[in-house]
């Protein structure tokens, strides 16, 4: 009988953890297409990438980055910085931001 209580309780807490739904860098990646791409893709004319470029980052392209923190995309996202506009909440919401992180922080 305890041993039919730990299962249970197991596949409870599986099920649990399932639904959860983690932030999913497929989701970030649709996301970035969207909203980010047009100032930080590859390729001339884009002014985030041109502004890592003028700062000397050697790869400026958002997407390639291996530096990038959650708190660094959470902060530009939301508060905007230089050219960069801040997003409000209708537009990304958090759900959409912790996405993006997934996609764009490598760990
Ligand atoms: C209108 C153009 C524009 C859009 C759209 C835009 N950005 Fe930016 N972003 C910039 C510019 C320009 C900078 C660099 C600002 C500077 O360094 O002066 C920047 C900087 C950043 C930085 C800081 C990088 C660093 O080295 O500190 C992050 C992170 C970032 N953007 C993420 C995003 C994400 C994620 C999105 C999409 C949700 C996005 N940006 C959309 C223009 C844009």
């Amino acid at each position: 009988m305890s041993r039919l209580r730990l299962l249970l309780a197991l596949l409870a807490a599986a099920v649990a953890a399932a639904a959860a739904d983690p932030p999913s860098a497929e989701r970030g990646r649709a996301v970035y297409q969207k909203w980010c791409t047009p100032c930080h893709g590859t390729g001339l004319g884009k002014p985030g990438t041109a502004a890592a470029a003028a700062h000397g980052v050697k790869t400026p392209v958002l997407e390639q980055r291996q530096d990038l923190s959650q708190k660094m995309i959470e902060s530009a996202v939301r508060k905007g910085t230089g050219i960069m506009p801040r997003f409000r909440k209708t537009e990304i919401s958090d759900a959409d931001l912790a996405a993006i992180v997934a996609y764009l922080v490598h760990k």
